[in-house]
């Protein structure tokens, strides 16, 4: 049995950029196995992003770690102890937890890891969470056709990667935005990306127009601020942004002026645009439903008429500072039918 354990817990909660102060180190005697637990020595621990929302103490879409709390965190590991059938001693196996050397976690939260399928490590990046959320967010939200042009920010990291070379393999031109050289080289020569830009060399947007001459039909974003900025303009019809992440606003002390396209992530927001033209051939499908609704009165309206097409210009400036009151219409002449 080990003799010490070591966590690292959350001291008091950061303002803005986390400092070392914000965390402590916790000793203490190695947790005890229950039945149907095992007693896991941390081999990697996973550091993710959204452990900055973990810390900050806000509302989201899950509970903030508390001070005093060892920070949460995914880990491999090897089970020194089992009190479970499923594993023994000396199993690898992926579902540990938090900042600390030793768990004792229920072994059915954990993975068995067969080390020759994979290095075991994988489990926390691209086998794991990180490769599965590329992999989702492009199945179900980026879905890109051969030909089209698919931006990824922070391209070289742990989603990134993965995104963009999915994006590739579904025959798509697929850009890659990192920080600094050597992220952008390993982008290109190594992820086999068809270019990459670097957010911290200048004039992003530029830099954009160059690697996307077609324009951008989908966006996987990773990063918010600066770069969400210079690629939305640069959006093609249609175009899909796969909502990942805003790792570039993590640290904001106070919310950014305008709504926070954070939250799009956080609350698990749809946001898509719509032409109604683009549905014109449903126009009968609308009105079979709707003008029975409109004749028995229980679907209610209200018209705000003007007389006289000379009066037009003035309706319009007026309803673009809502004087009208109602579908603003201007009467031509008589309708013989009222
Ligand atoms: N929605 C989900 O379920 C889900 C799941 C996993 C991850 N995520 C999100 O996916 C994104 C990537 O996560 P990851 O685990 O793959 O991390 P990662 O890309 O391996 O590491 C973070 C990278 O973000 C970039 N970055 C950090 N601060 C930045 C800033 N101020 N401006 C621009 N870029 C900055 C850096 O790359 P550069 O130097 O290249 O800029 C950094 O290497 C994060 O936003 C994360 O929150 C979402």
């Amino acid at each position: 049995m080990p003799e010490r354990n070591r966590q690292v817990v959350l001291k008091r909660r950061p303002n803005g950029m986390p400092v070392p102060e914000d965390f402590a180190i916790a000793e203490g005697a190695p947790p005890e196995p229950q039945p149907g637990e095992v007693l896991l020595r941390g081999l990697y621990l996973s550091l993710d992003p959204y452990m900055r929302g973990r810390i900050s103490g806000q509302r989201s879409y899950a509970r903030p770690t508390g001070i005093g709390e060892v920070i949460e965190g995914r880990v491999v590991g090897q089970v020194v102890r089992s009190r479970d059938p499923a594993f023994g001693e000396g199993d690898y196996a992926f579902g540990g937890y938090g900042w600390q050397l030793y768990s004792a976690v229920p072994a059915s939260g954990l993975l068995k890891l067969d080390p020759a399928e994979a290095p075991i490590s994988t489990a926390l990046g691209v086998l794991g969470m990180p490769g599965m959320t590329a992999y989702i967010g492009l199945a179900d939200i980026g879905q890109p056709k051969a030909g089209e042009t698919v931006v990824v920010s922070a391209a070289s990291g742990a989603v990134g990667a993965v995104a963009g070379q999915l994006a590739k393999a579904q025959g798509a031109r697929v850009v890659g935005i990192a920080g600094g050289a050597d992220k952008c080289r390993y982008v290109e020569a190594e992820l086999g990306f068809d270019a990459a830009v670097d957010h911290r060399g200048g004039d992003l947007g530029a830099a954009l127009d160059r690697a996307c001459p077609n324009g951008i039909d989908v966006y996987f974003e990773n990063v918010g601020g600066a770069v969400q900025e210079a690629v939305f303009p640069r959006l093609n019809d249609f175009g899909r942004i796969v909502m990942c992440g805003m790792i570039s606003e993590y640290n904001d002390a106070s919310p950014r002026p305008g709504p926070n396209l954070g939250a799009v992530v956080r609350k698990r927001l749809k946001i898509q645009g719509f032409i109604v033209s683009d549905q014109r051939q449903r126009y009968g499908e609308f009105r079979a439903m709707a003008a029975p609704l409109v004749r028995s009165g229980q679907l209610k309206y209200r018209e705000d008429i003007v007389d006289g097409l000379e009066r037009a210009p003035d309706a319009f400036i007026g309803l673009l500072q809502g004087h009208n009151f109602g579908k603003l219409l201007v009467r031509l002449a008589d309708d013989p039918t009222r």
